[in-house]
């Protein structure tokens, strides 16, 4: 089976998240693309090794095996909406009037997300998209695997571990560090995300 391969980002220095966060954290989303593979590998030669004493530890890597996904796919994600430098969402696009029809406008999404985003605990604000309903849905995913909306396309999503944060913003520095994230978006992003969700 091929290999998933670490990504490289294109991102501008950001405000208020230092290059030196952000080389951090790049280089910790390498280690999920190298632990989900380094999984994958482990379950397939546990599974074919006829040693029944595997069953267990195939149990608990299978377990792990979507964390080190969300991990990776999450991380991704999350650079992407940097790449090419924070730009607003055309008020024309297709996505910015779905979230007015839904949320009257765009800071009051924001808010949902920055709302979710301060629950206690580490993991992801994540704004998903149902093209069938026509809604977006708001979620927190614990960790990174856990509390999806399964099917759902991400449409935006905010890290918020400790380590997003911590180097510039010290361990009480969450809010600062969400409201910087935002500075730093490209809404672009977003409207293309918007677009390949639909039906
Ligand atoms: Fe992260």
């Amino acid at each position: 089976m091929q290999e998933y391969q670490v990504r490289d980002f294109l991102l501008p220095a950001l405000e208020g998240i230092s290059d030196t966060s952000v080389k951090a954290h790049v280089e910790l989303y390498a280690g999920y693309v190298k632990n989900f593979n380094a999984i994958t590998t482990l379950i397939n030669t546990l599974a074919t090794s006829n040693d029944t004493s595997s069953t267990l530890a195939i149990a608990e890597l299978t377990r792990r095996q979507s964390f080190e996904w969300g991990g990776m796919r999450l991380h991704e994600l999350y650079f992407e909406q940097c790449e090419g430098g924070a730009t607003a969402l055309s008020k024309e696009s297709a996505c910015a009037m779905a979230i007015n029809t839904q949320y009257g406008n765009l800071d009051t999404l924001i808010a949902q997300l920055v709302r979710t985003g301060m629950m206690r605990g580490p993991g992801w604000s994540i704004a998903y998209y149902d093209a069938h309903a026509q809604k977006f849905h708001i979620g927190f995913s614990e960790e990174q695997h856990v509390g999806h909306f399964a099917s759902l396309p991400v449409i935006l999503a905010l890290d918020v571990w400790e380590h997003a944060y911590l180097l510039d913003h010290g361990t009480q520095g969450k809010r600062a560090y969400i409201d910087a994230f935002f500075k730093n978006v490209n809404w672009e992003v977003v409207e293309k995300r918007f677009a390949k969700a639909q039906p």
